[in-house]
């Protein structure tokens, strides 16, 4: 048995801040921002918490799935911005929706969450334990993010993208691949906050988000050719059978640095990244959602999703739609 996407749904808040806004306040520019990383704009919630935006996905995606909250046996919700330490994003979702039937989990997996949750349902499928799923991925880094920092706050936007999954006996998740390397976790992180120690005496941490932008940037353009290679060989599947390359919302450049080292031309992968910024687990899903509504998806396409981030994370799927 394997999973397949029987359904999926996005939301992002309504709020859009321009590149000429955040020029208002750090000192940047709509043509570096544009230039370097192919963003114009992006979300920015004014009050919905991660939990919310990932309710409205999943709702949405439900509708589309035509599954009722109560035929979920699984809730899997990817996120480096959760509203609490605990209890998870995963369960306000279930008991939003009226999902009785389901356990609920968060994952945290950055950039790379929505394919890791992906490939856990994959697993549990496949093992017989569970049959129907919702995953999500989302959202709202705007709470971790240092306005004063023009290196980061440019990147980001808020929102949610998420999917049913069906446990299937063709089609579906044909195969995947998955990595980690905390050995380069310093590369991109966003500490706890905390108001420091009384017994040490030390003191509090905002808890903001820091990243070596090069570091990552030579990260991915290595790691997301490297996985869709393996995958390709895998499988026996070849590069001309593949439809579209779905890759995490990062920068358009490195999306074009990957492409050219995949051989593969750009219009092979779609992009969305100017109208959200970096959303981290929720780019690919919002992309996907945006890709069939276009009608750019048509049943029996075959398409690889790759996805990379902080930790440093990696993962990438193979799938026919
Ligand atoms: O989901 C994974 C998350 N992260 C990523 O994927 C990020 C990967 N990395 C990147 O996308 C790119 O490295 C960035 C877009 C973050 C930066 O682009 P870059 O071409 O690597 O620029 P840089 O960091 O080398 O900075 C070049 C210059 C610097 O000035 P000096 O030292 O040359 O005078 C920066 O201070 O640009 C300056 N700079 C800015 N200037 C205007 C940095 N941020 C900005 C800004 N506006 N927002």
């Amino acid at each position: 048995m394997t999973a397949k996407i029987a359904g999926i749904g996005a939301y992002v808040p309504e709020r859009i801040v321009t590149n000429d806004d955040l020029a208002k306040i750090v000192e940047t520019s709509d043509e570096w921002i544009y230039s370097r990383t192919g963003i114009r704009e992006r979300h920015i919630s004014t009050g919905e918490g991660t939990k919310e935006l990932a309710t409205e996905a999943a709702r949405r995606a439900l509708l589309a799935s035509g599954v009722r909250p109560e035929d979920l046996d699984l809730i899997i919700l990817g996120t480096s911005s959760p509203d609490h330490n605990f209890p998870s994003d995963a369960c306000g979702v279930q008991a939003a929706l009226g999902a009785v039937n389901a356990v609920a989990f968060d994952i945290s997996a950055a950039c790379a969450g929505f394919i890791f949750a992906m490939n856990i349902v994959q697993g549990f499928f496949m093992a017989g334990v569970y049959k129907t799923a919702l995953i999500i991925g989302a959202e709202t880094l705007s709470k971790v993010t240092d306005w004063g920092d023009r290196s980061t706050c440019v990147l980001f936007g808020d929102g949610a993208g998420a999917a049913v999954l069906k446990s299937s006996e063709d089609g579906g998740i044909l195969d995947m691949v998955m990595g980690a390397d905390g050995t380069k976790g310093s590369a991109l992180s966003c500490t706890s906050r905390t108001l420091g120690n009384f017994l040490l005496g030390t003191a509090p941490q905002t808890g903001f988000m820091a990243m070596d932008g090069q570091e990552v940037f030579r990260f991915a353009v290595r790691k997301i050719p490297e996985s869709v290679e393996l995958l390709l060989k895998k499988t026996g599947i070849s590069r001309q059978e593949i439809k579209y390359y779905v890759l995490h919302q990062a920068n358009e450049r490195i999306i074009e640095a990957a492409a050219k080292r995949l051989g593969e031309p750009m219009k092979k992968f779609p992009t969305s990244i100017a109208r959200y910024g970096n959303t981290s687990s929720a780019s690919i899903p919002l992309l996907l959602n945006e890709m069939q509504g276009r009608g750019m998806l048509e049943k029996g396409d075959t398409l690889i999703l790759s996805g990379f981030g902080a930790g440093m994370t990696w993962g990438a799927v193979l799938l026919e739609w």
